[in-house]
């Protein structure tokens, strides 16, 4: 046999029981963002590749280590997204959302693309449902949008998660954040894990979330959190977003230290994480992004919006919900004249909207039984030589092992009315 082709590493198949596990979910997720008004954008999944060096930052991980960025033949600089904020934004700018709704609440679920190392939760090929609200400096939206999130979670079935939420401010705030950072970090720049050594370089921020425990610790000793450089107006923000959210009885505890991996994130940013996830443990994150739509060539425009990563997601279910789908008949024949006529009964069925199906390998009856068990099927219908005699059919209720001949004619119809209930 010759040499089979594999799955890149970091991807994978989604296939039989899990792409109807993915595709439950993903129902439940569009009814939850249906009742909170958004609706659904689907963008391309590459881009070039400034679109994502302007918005998520060039100093950031993502940008620098982590994008899957290729020459064109036209010798563009091509990026797979590595998330979809970006491309909304861009894609609301580039259709005049602005001006043919004004604000906007689009949901996207699909896949991203980061080239990091593959571990339990983190892939290269990963998938996200999120959503962005786009044309709103409300403090009410940041806690709508993190209510969403809550609510999604729960329909979902995801249960024991929790919600960080914080604030960076304004771009003035998180100066002072970063320049206070810096200057009572760089007498003891010495203390901090390698890692952090290149952050107090590159993007000092990252140095508050570090999960090196003596970091950790170090920092907390000398740095009080981001609170302590916010502006009045980014206090009041936050302020009336976390007496939103206590009013919409949302469960969150306030951490000072937590900043987020991207540089468009500006006031309220949040992170819900679970136990089940280990290393990875974070489901899913988001934020306020005030000035992402100015910074792509827009008017400034207030945004906010989150993401949850799909598979962390499904390694955070408890309890799968239920999936079983089998099909309503599956036709069991024993010769070429009964296959023929269960072949256009089935397609008869089929065009009425009843799922069924039958063999196509040849299989003996006590096989295509088991086939019509491994499909889930409700009903057999089974055909052999005194059913062809008689112009009958034996319908096996395959959960009772009940079994009635009807007749030829009127089977159909029966098939019909037992499946409009
Ligand atoms: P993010 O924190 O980079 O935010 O990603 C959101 C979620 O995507 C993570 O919490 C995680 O569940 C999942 N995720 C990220 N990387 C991987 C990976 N390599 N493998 C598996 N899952 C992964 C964003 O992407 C922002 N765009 C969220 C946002 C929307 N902010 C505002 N609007």
């Amino acid at each position: 046999m010759r040499e089979q082709v594999r799955a890149l590493r970091g991807t994978k198949d989604l296939l039989l029981k899990e792409a109807r596990l993915w595709t439950t979910l993903e129902a439940k997720a569009r009814a939850v963002f249906n009742a909170f008004g958004y609706e659904e954008i689907r963008t391309p999944v590459i881009e070039e590749s400034s679109l994502f060096v302007r918005s998520l930052g060039a100093g950031t991980d993502i940008v620098e280590k982590q994008m899957f960025t290729f020459i064109d033949r036209g010798e563009r600089s091509i990026t797979l997204r590595p998330e979809a904020t970006a491309s909304v934004v861009r894609a609301y700018l580039e259709n005049n959302l602005v001006n043919e709704i004004g604000f906007t609440k689009l949901f996207y679920m699909g896949p991203m693309f980061r080239a990091e190392r593959p571990q339990a939760g983190r892939m290269r090929q990963f998938h996200q449902i999120g959503v962005e609200a786009i044309g709103s400096y409300s403090p009410h939206l940041d806690a709508e949008v993190i209510a969403l999130m809550a609510a999604l979670l729960d329909s979902l079935g995801v249960t024991g998660y929790n919600i960080k939420i914080n604030s960076l401010g304004c771009p003035k705030d998180k100066k002072a954040l970063s320049d206070g950072l810096r200057a009572a970090l760089s007498n003891n720049v010495d203390n901090l894990c390698d890692d952090c050594k290149v952050r107090f370089e590159k993007n000092i921020l990252r140095v508050l979330d570090c999960k090196n425990d003596s970091c950790r610790n170090f920092v907390r000793k000398i740095f009080k959190g981001t609170e302590e450089c916010l502006c009045a107006e980014c206090l009041s923000h936050f302020d009336t977003a976390k007496k939103a959210l206590d009013g919409l009885k949302v469960n969150y505890t306030i951490d000072p230290y937590l900043v987020r991996g991207l540089d468009y994130y500006t006031k309220t940013t949040f992170e819900v994480t679970h136990r089940k996830l280990g290393a990875q443990d974070a489901l899913g994150a988001g934020g306020r992004y005030d000035n992402l739509v100015e910074d792509l060539g827009g008017q400034a425009k207030g945004a906010c919006g989150f993401a949850l990563g799909m598979e962390r997601t499904v390694m955070a279910l408890e309890e799968l919900p239920d999936i079983s789908d089998g099909i309503c008949v599956y036709f069991a024949t024993m010769g070429p004249d009964e296959y023929r006529l269960a072949f256009n009964m089935a397609m008869e069925l089929r065009t009425q909207g009843i799922s069924c199906d039958l063999d196509y390998e040849g299989k003996s009856l006590k096989a295509q039984m088991r086939a019509a068990d491994k499909l889930g099927a409700k009903y057999a219908a089974i055909i052999g030589e005194d059913e062809l005699k008689n112009h009958t059919l034996t319908l096996r209720n395959m959960a009772t092992k009940e079994q009635k001949a009807l007749p030829e004619r009127g089977f159909i119809s029966e098939i019909e009315r037992i499946f409009s209930k």
